[in-house]
């Protein structure tokens, strides 16, 4: 009798199939453990929304906290019955329940999540593998946050320490985190297409929160409204989540690479640096519009927010089958240095880190910044481009430069024969942008 229905955001062969992937690149004789993310704490009693390790939830399609899953290269014997994966998951517990909200319990994810062999965690000592008959043990096992309950001898802490303590003798060889990390950067680097469906549902979300940001936008709003204003839009869309902390940076905020604080008031004359993600059944999107707080950008504005996007432009060009990962980064690099030159802005190429000091480019997907291997592009990756300038005030520049932060940040999919911007529902150019802003929103009617 299933009790608790959970939808699944994914088919559920896709986590399926990832085990047997996984499996696949495992080395002779292993073991591969993962834990799940632990819950974590604000303070006192009060715990953040859960969030799944992606890796875990990559190969499970589980999101409650408090489980194991084991994979075996070689199928084992257990209790009289061949097993090649198995998962310990938190049983039901009606008290629990009411507080917390429904779980899935052993029989839902056998039933559900397609695993054959499941474990109430509560009995995770009473398996007692023998951990020396593998070549080896490949762990993934977040770095902190087990908070021991010491009223619950299955919860990850507990699980932990039983498994350092089996794990503790010298004939056997565990190898941690990395080369479990790089098999799931290997796979996760590509997307399936109802992967790709939910990425590309991200995307138009957040393009749409852009473009009835610029469309509603009055000088004199604070950060902290534009923030509100797209963040309402993302839930009211059916995304879930934010993937990151909203970056909305008016004037010399839009310096400030991850400013998140969003207080200030915004004045005419200022740009307005938005860069923002809508999550969407656990995928992210990431973008970034920077627009001028008065809808009309200042002729230094400008120009400098063209030489961006024309970086970008060149960028976005070379996300193509073959190009290598970190090319449309050295494009960009020198279309900027190139026209901060021009422009009299730096006097020699090396000072284009001091206004771009950071990198142009990062695969996306169940992170925002996703995990991937960095080789030459294939299809069904999806990228964001990022190039932006940032000048603070007191630069050695002139003056007219100063206080002006633009970036401007796509999200690409990489195809057969050259890529997608999954995110280009929100203009780009000058004139656009203009242009909408002087549109009127239709949304709250
Ligand atoms: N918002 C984080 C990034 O652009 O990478
Ligand atoms: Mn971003
Ligand atoms: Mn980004």
């Amino acid at each position: 009798l299933l009790l608790h229905a959970q939808d699944l955001d994914l088919p559920i062969e896709f986590h399926v199939n990832n085990r047997k992937a996984l499996r696949a690149k495992m080395p002779e004789n292993s073991v591969a453990i993962f834990f799940a993310a632990p819950i974590q704490k604000k303070s006192h009693d009060i715990s953040y929304a859960y969030h799944p390790d992606p890796n875990f939830y990559y190969l499970t399609g589980y999101k409650e906290s408090h489980s194991v899953l084991m994979v075996f290269k070689t199928p084992l014997k257990i209790d009289s019955i061949l097993v090649d994966e198995l998962i310990f998951v938190q049983e039901n517990n009606p008290n629990d329940e009411i507080w917390d909200g429904a779980r899935l319990g052993v029989n839902g994810v056998k039933e559900q999540l397609k695993f054959k062999y499941v474990i109430s965690n509560k009995e995770f000592s009473v398996l007692n593998l023998n951990y020396e008959d593998f070549d080896l043990v490949l762990t993934h096992i977040p770095a902190h946050g087990f908070e021991d309950n010491a009223r619950d001898p299955g919860d990850l802490a507990s699980m932990h320490k039983h498994l350092l303590l089996d794990l503790k003798t010298d004939s056997v060889l565990v190898n941690e985190q990395y080369r479990l990390k790089d098999i799931l950067a290997g796979l996760r680097q590509f997307k399936s297409s109802r992967e790709i469906e939910l990425i590309r549902e991200a995307c138009i979300i957040s393009a749409k929160a852009q473009n009835e940001l610029m469309r509603t936008f009055k000088s004199g709003m604070y950060e902290y409204q534009a923030q509100a204003f797209l963040e309402f839009v993302f839930v009211n869309e059916g995304a879930e989540k934010r993937a990151f902390p909203s970056i909305c940076g008016s004037g010399e905020n839009g310096c400030v690479l991850h400013y998140s604080e969003n207080r200030r008031q915004t004045k005419s004359g200022d740009l307005m640096l938005v860069d923002i993600g809508a999550e969407y059944k656990g995928y992210a999107s990431d973008m970034t519009r920077t627009f001028p707080v008065n809808g009309k950008f200042s002729p230094s504005q400008k120009l400098i927010y063209n030489l961006v996007l024309k970086a970008q432009k060149e960028a976005i060009k070379l996300c193509k089958v073959g190009q290598k990962f970190w090319t449309p980064h050295d494009k960009a690099i020198k279309v900027l240095a190139a026209g901060m030159m021009q422009l009299g802005i730096i006097s020699s190429y090396k000072d284009v880190y001091r206004y771009y000091m950071h990198g142009t480019n990062h695969y996306v997907g169940l992170d925002v910044h996703d995990a991937g291997l960095y080789g030459a592009y294939k299809p069904n990756q999806v990228v964001a481009i990022e190039p932006g300038i940032y000048i603070p005030s007191g630069s050695p520049c002139a003056e007219k430069w100063w206080g002006i932060g633009i970036r401007i940040e796509d999200n690409i999919l990489i195809t057969k024969y050259g890529n997608e911007v999954l995110t280009k529902d929100t203009p780009v150019s000058v004139e656009d942008i203009e242009a909408l802003m002087k549109e009127e929103s239709k949304y709250f009617k």
